[in-house]
């Protein structure tokens, strides 16, 4: 391998052009060689933008022999057969979420990539943004013993049947709330015991979830999420039995609301405003992460040790985020949406609803 790391990106349509190109450019130690989608005119696009990279419909198209790494931003079969395939010709993958089509594929994905010894990190970008690291840093000692950590996450996309996938909840649920559910492995790796899932419906497809994972450690992750809202928005906060809470209510800053079960609302982190994202969206940091550790990975894997660092989202993670996909879909099914185990004689809230 030369000092820069030859990389093909793979899929070359939205995610692709408006954020993972746009952060690799401003990324050292790594040099585009391959442009490659179907639609050609698409690849021409990144192409053009670039020193003096091919352009190919098709992986196959390709001599592998020229390329280090791949980033993939394809949709999630092709993401599981591209990546599967590359691997196994000695390729290190970033592969954007949710990486397969199901929990099946990604339990051959994880095999694969186990067997194969390459490095594979999957598209949580979240778990990079500034703000999210700050918070999680600042929570390790309190999330440490049983906590709460609530996680909203609002996108309006997608908000129609994407991808194969049947109904707009299913699709948003597979394609999108796994973000949040990372999130909430990250911020709480204790092992999710029981799902809680209910669905209030709005105007057609569109609808906000209620998701409550108890973790086996006692442990509440409560995740807040749909495509009901106007704006994109991603938020955490984390409350320790300390009587401590940090909230992290957008991507921009972190605050410390309680200490001790006292008000105080000190700030204890902001994002610069002037890095065009680089910070707030962590595609930036992610894909730096990933460079480096294709970077590392030749050198790793002599030492016979070419396990991604802990902390690097990978296939297994993918792969336990859509196992509780599975888990909200199987309970919404089993309960019409409500979610909850109906209680026999409910319990009214207020002397006048009994
Ligand atoms: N991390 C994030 O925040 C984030 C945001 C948006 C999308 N994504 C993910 O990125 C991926 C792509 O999403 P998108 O919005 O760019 O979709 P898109 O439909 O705009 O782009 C997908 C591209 O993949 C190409 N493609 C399909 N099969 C291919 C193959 N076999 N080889 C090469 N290219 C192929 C298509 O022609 C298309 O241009 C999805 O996995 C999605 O979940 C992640």
């Amino acid at each position: 391998m030369t000092d820069l790391v030859r990389l093909a990106l793979v899929g070359c349509g939205r995610q692709m052009r408006q954020n993972l190109f746009p952060f690799l450019q401003r990324i050292r130690g790594h040099q585009v060689v391959a442009c490659v989608d179907p639609d050609l005119s698409l690849a021409r696009e990144i192409q053009a933008l670039t020193a003096d990279a091919v352009c190919a419909d098709s992986i196959d198209a390709l001599d592998l022999g020229t390329v280090d790494a791949a980033v993939l931003a394809v949709p999630p079969e092709p993401s599981y057969e591209l990546t599967r395939r590359l691997v196994e010709r000695g390729i290190d993958c970033f592969v954007e979420k949710p990486a397969g089509p199901s929990t099946a594929a990604l339990e051959d994905l994880n095999r694969v990539v186990h067997d194969s010894g390459r490095h594979v990190q999957v598209g949580f970008n979240f778990r990079y943004a500034e703000t999210l690291q700050r918070l999680h840093e600042l929570t390790r000692a309190v999330r440490a013993t049983p906590c709460s950590v609530t996680i909203d996450f609002y996108s309006r996309h997608p908000s129609a049947p994407q991808w194969g996938v049947d109904t707009t909840l299913e699709a948003w649920i597979r394609h999108n709330s796994v973000h949040a559910l990372d999130l909430a492995r990250w911020f709480t790796p204790s092992p999710v015991a029981q799902v809680d899932a209910h669905v209030i419906p709005g105007e057609p497809d569109r609808f906000q979830v209620n998701l409550f994972l108890r973790h086996r450690d006692g442990s509440l992750s409560t995740l807040r999420m749909g495509n009901h809202v106007k704006r994109f928005l991603v938020g955490v906060s984390v409350q320790g039995t300390d009587g401590s809470r940090y909230t992290a209510p957008s991507l921009e800053r972190v605050t410390l609301d309680l200490s001790a079960g006292v008000p105080l609302g000190q700030e204890l982190h902001s994002t610069r405003n002037l890095d065009d994202g680089w910070a707030r969206s962590g595609f930036g940091p992610e894909l730096t992460a990933f460079v480096e550790s294709c970077r590392r990975a030749p050198a790793a894997r002599l030492t016979g040790d070419p396990s991604p660092a802990p902390e690097v989202p990978s296939v297994a993670d993918a792969l336990a985020a859509s196992a509780l996909c599975d888990r909200t879909m199987a309970q919404l099914s089993a309960t019409g949406g409500n979610g909850f185990a109906a209680l026999a004689h409910p319990m009214p809230a207020s002397a006048q609803a009994g």
